[in-house]
């Protein structure tokens, strides 16, 4: 393995003003996001989500972001699963975007709210039907004892869906919204200065941008 102590790159892609930013946090991510598409980034709506578990340890993994509001992003995952367990007990989320290709990272954390039944409907019925016949299939984040017992449950769901065009959704699937409380854009720059702006809101409920130091 390479010495990773001499691993580190010099950031020299892009530079991070006040007056470049949109005025709302989800204008301003969208805008990154599609950066990162057009970049050719992989998994480029890929986000760290961390939650905070029973016993007080935070946790992260990476799941897709299916959603960009004005406020709020929105993500789909297996209630069954750690991090809704956790988001049960504490409705309050991270999420943290990493684009190598443009040396950018958005940090942002926020109140979290499940989405409506006619929101889960919606987004569920677009899912190719693979990933449909999956959430029948998966009881997220339980152990499981071989890897046969999935195959095998899979085999009985595409069986049971075989002459059925429309599959319905799995009440334990479905998706969760994230309202920004503060939301860090942070663009690499050379020597370690990195640029770094976050928005909070005011006290008239109106998002205020503030430089960080790096
Ligand atoms: C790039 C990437 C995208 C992912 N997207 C999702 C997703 O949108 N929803 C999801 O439930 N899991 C997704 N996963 C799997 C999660 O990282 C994780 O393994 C799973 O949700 C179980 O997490 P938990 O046990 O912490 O709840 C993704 C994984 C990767 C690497």
């Amino acid at each position: 393995m390479k010495n990773i102590q001499n691993i580190r790159t010099d950031y020299v892609k892009g530079v991070l003003r006040l007056q470049d930013l949109q005025d709302s946090p989800g204008q301003q991510l969208s805008q990154w996001l599609q950066d990162a598409i057009t970049a050719e980034a992989l998994d480029a709506n890929a986000f760290c989500l961390s939650t905070l578990n029973s016993k007080g340890f935070p946790r992260g993994r990476n799941v897709l972001v299916k959603g960009v509001e004005e406020e709020s992003i929105v993500f789909y995952t297996n209630k069954t699963s750690s991090k809704s367990a956790d988001l049960s007990l504490n409705a309050k989320a991270g999420a943290t975007f990493f684009w190598p290709e443009l040396e950018r990272q958005v940090c942002l954390y926020g109140n979290v709210s499940e989405l409506s039944e006619k929101e889960n409907d919606g987004y569920f019925a677009s899912r190719p039907r693979e990933s449909q016949l999956g959430a029948w299939v998966s009881k997220q984040s339980q152990p499981l004892s071989s890897r046969e017992e999935l195959d095998a449950t899979l085999e009985a769901v595409r069986e049971k869906y075989r002459d059925i065009e429309v599959i319905d959704r799995p009440s334990h699937w479905g998706g969760f919204r994230i309202a920004f409380v503060s939301v860090e854009f942070w663009q690499g720059r050379t020597s370690r200065l990195h640029d770094r702006i976050v928005y909070t809101k005011g006290e008239r409920g109106q998002w205020q941008k503030g430089l960080l130091q790096p």
